[in-house]
């Protein structure tokens, strides 16, 4: 099996069917958002993964009535950063020169230049910033699932207010971006299942400068 066929039997699951993920497959999941590439290095986010029953119900009735939290183990949610802040640029360029055996004064330069750009920017842009390193590695999970014949739907409909109430999300500098329910789709009760994928064709989708 291809990226592509994965990529082709994949699908945005609306009905999972209450079969929890075995802990080796999230494990692999997970591992595959951690390598995830970021801009700078920085994994400006966390993964929580969430298998409590009474925590995932209450964070589906913050999905504006959709269902697939309802049968999902476990919910992966993707909260990033708030901000970026002078401690968090600096304890990845620390962490990062001590695994390499590197002085800090080899990365001071970029990591100077980099503060003044985030200091500058402010919360709101730094957020964005942030939220699209996680999408990035949300996307990974997504290819490493399908690798594995596990299905989930990448949400952004959501009350991120509450779920970040829920999980107390803002006392830790972050908030809930993007939510993962992971399960098996629901062969008779998802009406999505046997819909035709559509997307843009090459020709209207591709801009090729020869
Ligand atoms: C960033 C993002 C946010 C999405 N949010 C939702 C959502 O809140 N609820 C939902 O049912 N599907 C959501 N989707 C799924 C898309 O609707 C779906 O990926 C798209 O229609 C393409 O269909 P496919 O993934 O089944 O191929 C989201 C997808 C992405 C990438």
């Amino acid at each position: 099996m291809s990226l592509l066929d994965d990529l082709h039997w994949r699908y945005a699951a609306k009905h999972l069917n209450g079969t929890p993920v075995p802990q080796a497959d999230v494990d692999y999941i997970v591992e595959a958002a951690r390598m995830a590439p970021s801009s700078s290095g920085l994994q400006p986010f966390q993964v929580l993964v969430i298998r409590n029953a009474d925590l995932i119900a209450q964070l589906s009735h913050c999905v504006y009535g959709n269902q697939q939290l309802q049968n999902c183990s476990p919910l992966l949610v993707f909260a990033a950063w708030d901000d970026y802040t002078e401690e968090r640029v600096n304890e990845f360029f620390s962490r990062q020169n001590a695994e390499r055996n590197l002085p800090d004064s080899v990365t001071d330069a970029y990591r100077t230049r980099l503060l003044e750009h985030v200091l500058h920017a402010g919360e709101t842009e730094n957020h964005h910033h942030a939220a699209k390193q996680a999408f990035l590695s949300a996307m990974c999970a997504m290819m490493a699932a399908a690798e594995r014949r596990i299905d989930c739907t990448p949400m952004e409909g959501f009350e991120a207010d509450k779920v970040d109430a829920i999980l107390n999300l803002r006392a830790q500098g972050l908030r809930s971006t993007l939510l993962l329910p992971l399960g098996y789709r629901d062969e008779h009760n998802d009406w999505l299942l046997h819909m035709k994928k559509v997307r843009r064709s090459d020709d209207t989708f591709a801009i090729r400068l020869d």
